[in-house]
Formats: structure tokens, C-alpha cells, sequence
């Protein structure tokens, strides 16, 4: 171990620390953030400031005030929804005994359980690991407490420089096996641009529903779980979207309001697959209150990884929660168009054919190939986009075909080739 810290156990006080100076993480979320990472809030301490006070954060007076809420709730934790310096949470830990975790660490801890593929452990690995050089400052380790020591103090520093060194070798390491992965991940990524498969992406606030409509789409058995996080690995997963050959459908990390940014960046290659994506369907929760909000700062992130410009689908999802008067009242939104229940599978065919339209999908097709034209038809069976065969009454390969636009266009260009135009592309019904 590198510093010695008080133990930590679950039974937690929260403080939420509202400053005038900045934006103020949501209250009620922090909450849960603690749930999701299995935390008890036993109690909730709120500070006002104009400013964090230098050395522990909240002032003195509040301090104390902490300390006789931890002791009369038998906690053994704090959790803090700003940023600490190294110094602050020092100070704080030492004048009330207890383990004080930051926004950033606890957000770390739940990606750290719930990292699924190994590029997300990793991702998750190198996140702690860069927060931990930020808090091995000198009076952090377990050495500095010796330094009124004759000739200790010099040990200190070279302990100090060994522990950065160990951070920055193993930094270094894992950043060498993420960049391997990512560009694995990167070339799968082109493979399927060149295929011309298209991507969707499922973004939205967390505990919006994103994992259990990829199951409702895919039939996949991912994990879902009324936690937020539980996703945290993008989960790809083909689509059957009729009239397009493959889909690929990406699951990804939920979004929280002010991610920090150390988060966002070290989670980039999760989130790459959003800003390359074709089309993101945003998840909305319609029974959420604070929905409006939730909408704003997905796109806030969005916008801030780069993916403002990438194509939406607003799903509005847990509409089995509303009652029909408040259904009806959010009509405004178009709500009927695409909402869906992810949970109950209502809409997901609306949904399905709204992706189909949105990818440019073209009715399907016949086309007629003389039965020795081998290798046309092997080439449109390998593209998926031969819905059916059979024999003409002259004697040719008919084939009815589900293909995009540029499949179509390429085989307009073969001059053997005869095209009998696009037949009734099947509606797909409202609330299968
Ligand atoms: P993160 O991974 O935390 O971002 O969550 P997520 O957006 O993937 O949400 P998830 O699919 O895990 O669902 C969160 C909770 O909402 C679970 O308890 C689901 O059962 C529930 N849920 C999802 N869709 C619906 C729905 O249509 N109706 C109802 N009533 N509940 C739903």
C-alpha cells in the first residue's frame, strides 16, 4: 500500500458542499452514486460556501459538525461530492478518523466493479492509477510522519520518488496494452466502415434503460441492473434492422452530470465508438423528474467528447411508468412516435424501422442474374442482403433484396445484371 489511510467500510455520511463559485453536482444523484457502489448513507450533511476553505475544504465549524453526525450514525466513511487536493483530504481524514473519498474515487470505484471487458479494466486501472500520482505528494505517505527524524526526512523524499516511479512505470505499461487494444478496436472499426456497416450507438443519462433495450433489441443477455453503471464496457451486439444488410449496436457507459474530466478522457476509447457512430439513440427515462436536465447533460458530454455532430434518435423509454394523462400531455415531445418501454418491448419495432429510415434504408429489391452470374450471387449472399431466391419463369436467379443505398447503386453498375426497382418496403407495426 502506498499511504496509510483510515479504514473504510460502507456505512457512509454523505456531504454534499454546495459553492457559489461553480456548477454544483445534483444532490440526489450523489446519493445514489453511493447506492450503486453498495454503499448505507446513513446521513446527509450539507455545506454552503462562497469558496472551499484551503485546508479542510468546509471550515472548521462544519468539520466539527461532521464529526458528531459520522460518530452518532456509526459511520466509518465520508463521502464528499467535489474534489479534494491531496492536502485537503489529508487534513479532513486526519481531524475526523475516518476514510474521505472524493466524487472522482468513488465514480472510480463503481467502473472499477463494474469493468467487463478487459480494455474496460484497464481503462479503469490507469484512470486510479493517474489519480493516485496526483495525491503522492510529499506529507502523503507513510514516511512523512517520521521526517522530525535525523536524516529521515531524505528517506521520505527517495520513498516518494519510488513510489512515482513504480505509478509511472505501470502507468506507462497499461497505457501500452490500452493502446493495443484501441487499435484492434480501431480496426474492427474500419472493417465494418469499409463493409459499410453501419454503427449505432446507445447513449443516454445512467439508469436511462440503454442495457435492457439492447437486450430488447439484440435478445441479449446483458447485464442490467437497477444500479447506475451498469454498463460500462461498450457491448456490441448485431441488429436486424430490416432493409439494412448488418447493424452493429454498441452499449456504452452511462452518462452522470460534471463526469470529471480526468473520467472523461481516461474512458475516451469507450466513447470512441460514440463519436464514430452513424447514429446514437439517446435513452431517455419519461419518469425521470429531472428529465429535461438529463437530456441537457448528455449532450453536454456529448458535445464535449467530440460527438455533437453525430446523428440522434431520441428513444423515450419506461413509458409502461406514465400514467395516460401524462402521456398525453407529453405529446409535444413525440412522444408517440418513439416511445418505447424497453422493459415491456413496446415500440421496438417503431424504433427498429425509425433506425431503417434514419440509415437511409431502401425497399426492398428484385433483381434478376443469369443462373451463371456465380459470382454476383455469391457476392450479394456474402453482403446479407438477399432476403429470398427464386427460379424466374425464363429461367434466371431472382432475388428480392434488403440492401442500402449504396449496395443498390453498386449493382446498377453491373451492366448483366437486371433491376426490377424496389417492391412495399413491410411496415412494421406500432408497439410490437
Ligand atoms: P447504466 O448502465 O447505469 O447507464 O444503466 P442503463 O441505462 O443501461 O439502464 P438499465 O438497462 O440497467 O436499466 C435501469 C433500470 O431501469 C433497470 O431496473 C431496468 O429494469 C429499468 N428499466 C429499463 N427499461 C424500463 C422500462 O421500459 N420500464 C420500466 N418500468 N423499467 C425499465
Amino acid at each position: 500500500m502506498l499511504f496509510e489511510r483510515p479504514e473504510a467500510g460502507h456505512h457512509a455520511v454523505v456531504l454534499h458542499v454546495e459553492l457559489k463559485s461553480q456548477a454544483n453536482p445534483d444532490r440526489d444523484e450523489f446519493v445514489e452514486l453511493a447506492k450503486s457502489a453498495q454503499l448505507a448513507v446513513a446521513d446527509v450533511v450539507v455545506a454552503r460556501r462562497d469558496a472551499p476553505h484551503p485546508k479542510t475544504y468546509v471550515g472548521k465549524g462544519k468539520v466539527e459538525e461532521i464529526r458528531a453526525v459520522l460518530e452518532h450514525a456509526q459511520a466509518d466513511l465520508l463521502l464528499i461530492n467535489h474534489e479534494l487536493s491531496a492536502g485537503q483530504q489529508r487534513s479532513l481524514e486526519g481531524s475526523l478518523a475516518c476514510r474521505v473519498i472524493t466524487r472522482t474515487e468513488l465514480i472510480l470505484t463503481i467502473f472499477a466493479t463494474r469493468a467487463r471487458s478487459h480494455e474496460g479494466q484497464l481503462q479503469v486501472e490507469l484512470a486510479q492509477l493517474k489519480h493516485a500520482q496526483t495525491r503522492l505528494v510529499r506529507g502523503w505517505t507513510h514516511l512523512d510522519r517520521q521526517k522530525g527524524g535525523i536524516g529521515l526526512r531524505g528517506a521520505g523524499e527517495k520513498q516518494i520518488e519510488l513510489d512515482q516511479r513504480m505509478l509511472s512505470d505501470r502507468v506507462k505499461a497499461v497505457e501500452k496494452k490500452l493502446a493495443a487494444v484501441s487499435k484492434r478496436r480501431g480496426q474492427s472499426r474500419r472493417g465494418r466502415g469499409r463493409r459499410g456497416t453501419p454503427t449505432i450507438a446507445l447513449v443516454g443519462y445512467t439508469n436511462a434503460g440503454k442495457s435492457t433495450l439492447f437486450n430488447a433489441m439484440t435478445n441479449a443477455a446483458v447485464y442490467a441492473e437497477d444500479q447506475l453503471f451498469a454498463t460500462l464496457d461498450p457491448t456490441m451486439r448485431k441488429v436486424d434492422v430490416p432493409g439494412v444488410r448488418d447493424v452493429v449496436l454498441a452499449d456504452t457507459v452511462g452518462f452522470v452530470s460534471l463526469l470529471p474530466h480526468a473520467l472523461i478522457e481516461a474512458f475516451k476509447a469507450t466513447l470512441e465508438e460514440v463519436v464514430h457512430a452513424d447514429l446514437l439513440l439517446h435513452v431517455i427515462d419519461v419518469a425521470d423528474p429531472l428529465r429535461a436536465e438529463r437530456v441537457q447533460q448528455v449532450q453536454d458530454v456529448l458535445k464535449e467528447i467530440g460527438a455533437a455532430d453525430v446523428p440522434e434518435i431520441q428513444v423515450l423509454n419506461k413509458i409502461d411508468l406514465l400514467t395516460e394523462e401524462a402521456a398525453q400531455m407529453d405529446s409535444g415531445l413525440g412522444l408517440q412516435k418513439l416511445a418505447v418501454s424497453a422493459k415491456c418491448g413496446l415500440g421496438i419495432g417503431a424504433l427498429v424501422s425509425r433506425i431503417g429510415a434514419q440509415l437511409g434504408v431502401v425497399a426492398p429489391h428484385e433483381v434478376l442474374l443469369d443462373p451463371a452470374d456465380g459470382r454476383t450471387r455469391a457476392w450479394l449472399y456474402r453482403s446479407g442482403a438477399v432476403l429470398e431466391e427464386k427460379t424466374s419463369e425464363e429461367g434466371s436467379v431472382q432475388l428480392t433484396l434488403q440492401a442500402d443505398e449504396a449496395l443498390i447503386a453498386q449493382l446498377q453498375t453491373l451492366p448483366q445484371v437486371v433491376m426490377r426497382g424496389a417492391s412495399v418496403l413491410p411496415e412494421v407495426s406500432l408497439g410490437n
